[in-house]
């Protein structure tokens, strides 16, 4: 039998907070390394499958707006939202000043677990990116089958969670730590459950394995319509990917290559972040 374990608190206020003292450093999560590079370039490329122009968007948790600007560059309309009044100034901040504010309808506060404000059908797409999602705990179903209703029927919500498996291969030192501090029955709990509370983090979130995506779409009457892994060849050998980023030509074919392995069914466990697509079931 599993061990019990107490989960210690975390209230709604505890998510906010993080991101609105995280300021900043938000905007270069997608750029400072490797990894970041390359799950930015999967998820941009899984995106635009996904985008036609003149689309109407809601983007749920758009932080500082690096997806901001993909989905203007891909014409949307896009209205931006986020639950942290401080990465929503700054998604001011960065998209502002550049050609992609004129895609932008309007910016406004909002909890993925509350999207009853808008009205049924009434986005073309929903893209929630980088782990709004993740944050749900509790309300996930009703924040997903939120997302559902407020989506055109010809239409889908694109989204990426953080990975229970891939994370934990790629942080092992770290966890193997943390795990001689907190305990190794809290580490059981977060491996069985995916629920980072159970260590008391300030940086808590809910990682998913891939079956259990395609478990939450299905309970809140979606179908995945195709997923990816953030990253497959990309969260190791360092060197070896400096060489080939330093490399156009190299770097070039190594990204299509990356970007088919994160999207067979065998990957897609193996990255930091899950990405998917979904569509209601009524929609057909
Ligand atoms: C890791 S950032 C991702 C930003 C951007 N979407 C991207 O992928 O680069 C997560 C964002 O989700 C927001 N967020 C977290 N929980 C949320 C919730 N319950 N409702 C709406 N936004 C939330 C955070 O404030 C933060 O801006």
């Amino acid at each position: 039998m599993a061990a019990m374990t107490a989960m210690p608190q975390h209230d709604d206020l505890t998510t906010r907070a993080y991101y609105d003292k995280l300021g900043d450093a938000e905007w270069h999560r997608l750029t400072r390394d490797l990894p970041g590079r390359v799950s930015f370039e999967v998820h941009r490329r899984f995106l635009s499958r996904f985008v036609q122009p003149g689309q109407r968007v809601l983007e749920v948790g758009a932080g500082p707006g690096r997806f901001t600007t993909e989905l203007a560059a891909l014409g949307a309309r896009i209205v931006v939202t986020d639950f942290s009044p401080v990465q929503l100034e700054l998604n001011r901040d960065y998209v502002g000043n550049t050609p992609a504010e004129e895609s932008v309808e309007s910016r406004e506060l909002l909890d993925v677990r509350d999207t009853s404000r808008y009205a049924d059908g009434e986005f073309d797409l929903v893209v929630v990116y980088g782990g709004p999602l993740s944050y749900a705990f509790e309300r996930t179903d009703e924040a997903l089958k939120g997302l559902l209703r407020i989506t055109a029927t010809d239409g889908g919500v694109v989204a990426s969670v953080m990975s229970m498996l891939g994370t934990w291969r790629h942080h092992l030192a770290s966890v193997v730590d943390l795990a001689a501090q907190v305990g190794e029955d809290a580490n059981d709990a977060v491996i069985r459950t995916g629920d980072l509370r159970h260590i008391g983090a300030e940086h808590a979130c809910q990682m998913f394995r891939a079956r259990e995506v395609e478990q939450l779409v299905v309970r809140c009457g979606g179908r995945v319509i195709t997923a990816s892994a953030s990253n497959w060849a990309s969260l190791g050998n360092p060197a070896a990917l400096e060489q080939l980023e330093s490399d156009p030509e190299r770097w070039r074919r190594f990204l299509e290559h990356e970007v088919s392995a994160c999207a067979e069914p065998g990957a897609l466990d193996g990255g930091t972040h899950l990405l998917f697509a979904a569509r209601s079931v009524k929609a057909g």
